[in-house]
């Protein structure tokens, strides 16, 4: 006997046979009794649950968060607090793409951290870009059809791209990022990530603050040209899934460091730009970075199928100490995730081990498909029966006052809101001369596409001069239209 375990059925029989279908003689017809063969073939055709119908291409890992300095006036979140270790999961992904596209695609990249706190799972679902290319969840679906394929020819179409950009004005900023070299990162080590949304903190006395996350690469950034990410495209279409799984197997784990911007709650009526908008930075002058401590990726999944591409994560995740704010966005995504893993993954998704929270689940949720952490009797709310009950203390000082009419609106404007004043900032004060000239040629190219019409060419060139006179003129010159 070899130490080799016996193979089995799923019911864990011991397999029959590994290579042979039950046949009536060596070359006779097979037998719908050999059970074995029919349980491989019928579950190999559900091997699939569909893929994410955005970010579908990434990949993930196990790491932890310390805290180091105390922002215990700011959130009573447990996973915040000076000294706390917090264990976490992060994906990465690309948006636009299919499964089995190019991980070094021009594209935003996912950076979605789930942390498994003492009060449940804490999800801060961002990418890695401060900001967005829309502010209303009302054009998310559109944006995205956009990014995707045609539906007569099922081609990418980069006209339709620009079609939706230059539409919308409010996707200066986040194509702006997208169209330097940061929109090709060389690996996902080498790349920041931000919560990018506002959030809510609330501290024990029931203080409020809002704060945003970025996440700061301690590997340093370091990004791909446009024509380096091409190359790869179609040589090495996996290289950030490898890249981040083989840094960790060797052991060099690539770590973060946990930075917050947090503005006083009164604050954000008058701030100088809607604080709230997502396709606005707030300027560290005016809030600056503060470091509170450092995450590490430092563990491989060992299966990614139950543990990536089953993981889900919902900006609805938030635990006390912490709530949502009134960015419109953020408003459609707590709606979103949870709706589209009940639809991908299935209604208890939340079980599997991925999602789990590494707390007990005490609710009178019950059944649906694959359930089997059900809860006991008393199997509803409120009961004498002694059952679980909810501790509204917990959440004192999320609550805050709002009031207005029922409209269909743009956000009111703040004094300094524009789409193009914050790109124009990024423009002419932070890229570096180098940085501009790839900025663009890479829209030069993305707009040279032969699908893009003249008449959208002409809109692209407008969208550019708009936050700055050279890049317009730029773009104009490499598209010959100058
Ligand atoms: P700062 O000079 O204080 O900050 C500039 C920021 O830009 C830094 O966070 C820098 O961080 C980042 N940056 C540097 N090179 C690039 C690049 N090629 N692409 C994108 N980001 C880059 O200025 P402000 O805070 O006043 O912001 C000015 C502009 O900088 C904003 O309008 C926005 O476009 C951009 N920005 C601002 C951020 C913010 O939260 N305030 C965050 C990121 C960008 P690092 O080099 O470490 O990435
Ligand atoms: C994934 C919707 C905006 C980051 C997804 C998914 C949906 C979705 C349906 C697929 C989830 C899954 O199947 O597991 C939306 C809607 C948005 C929005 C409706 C706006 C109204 C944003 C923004 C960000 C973002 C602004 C970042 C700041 C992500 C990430 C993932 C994702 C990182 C992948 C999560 C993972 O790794 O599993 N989004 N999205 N999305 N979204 Fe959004």
């Amino acid at each position: 006997m070899s130490n080799r375990p016996t193979s089995t059925t799923d019911a864990g029989i011991p397999a029959p046979s590994d290579e042979f279908s039950l046949s009536v003689g060596p070359n006779g017809p097979l037998l719908l009794q050999d059970h074995y063969l029919i349980q491989k073939m019928a579950h190999f055709n559900r091997e699939r649950v569909p893929e994410r119908v955005v970010h579908a291409k990434g990949g993930g890992a196990y790491g932890v968060m310390r805290i180091t300095e105390d922002v215990s006036q700011y959130t009573k979140a447990d996973l915040f607090q000076k000294g706390k270790e917090t264990e976490l999961f992060l994906r990465f992904s690309t948006v636009a793409g299919e499964l089995g596209s190019a991980d070094t695609a021009r594209d935003p990249r996912g950076f979605a951290i789930k942390f498994y706190t003492e009060h449940g799972n804490y999800d801060i679902v961002g990418n890695n870009t401060p900001i967005f290319f829309i502010r209303d969840p009302q054009k998310f679906s559109d944006f995205i059809h956009s990014q995707k394929r045609r539906a007569d020819n099922h081609l990418h179409d980069n006209n339709m791209q620009w079609d939706f950009w230059t539409l919308s004005p409010e996707s200066a900023h986040q194509v702006s990022f997208l169209m330097t070299d940061r929109g090709t990162p060389k690996t996902w080590r080498n790349m920041h990530g931000f919560g990018s949304h506002t959030f809510l903190w609330y501290n024990a006395a029931g203080e409020k603050f809002w704060v945003k996350y970025h996440f700061k690469t301690e590997q340093g950034i370091e990004n791909f040209t446009d024509a380096e990410a091409k190359a790869l495209a179609a040589t090495d279409p996996d290289h950030h899934i490898r890249d981040l799984h083989t840094a960790i197997a060797r052991g060099d784990h690539p770590s973060w460091q946990v930075n917050v911007q947090i503005m006083p709650f009164e604050a954000a009526a008058d701030y100088r730009f809607n604080p709230f908008d997502l396709t606005k930075v707030w300027p560290h002058s005016d809030y600056p970075e503060i470091t509170i401590g450092r995450f590490t990726l430092n563990r491989n999944p060992v299966n990614y199928f139950a543990e990536v591409e089953q993981s889900g994560f919902e900006p609805s995740n938030l635990v006390p100490g912490i709530g949502a704010s009134p960015d419109k966005m953020l408003q459609g995504r707590l709606f979103s995730y949870p709706d589209t893993h009940r639809y991908r993954i299935g209604a208890n998704y939340q079980q599997l081990p991925v999602n789990a929270p590494k707390v007990p689940v005490h609710g009178y949720n019950r059944d649906g498909a694959m359930r089997f952490a059900n809860g006991g009797d008393p199997v509803y709310a409120p009961n004498s029966l002694n059952g679980p009950v909810a501790d509204p203390s917990l959440y004192a000082g999320e609550d805050y006052h709002l009031t207005g009419d029922i409209v269909r609106s743009a956000y009111r404007r703040h004094a300094e809101d524009d789409d193009y004043v914050q790109p124009r900032a990024l423009w002419e004060n932070v890229l570096s001369e180098t940085d501009r000239a790839h900025m663009v040629g890479n829209i030069v190219g993305h707009a040279s596409a032969p699908e893009v019409t003249t008449d959208t060419k002409k809109r692209v060139v407008e969208y550019w001069t708009n936050i700055h006179k050279d890049l317009g003129e730029g773009v104009a010159k490499g598209l010959g239209l100058a």
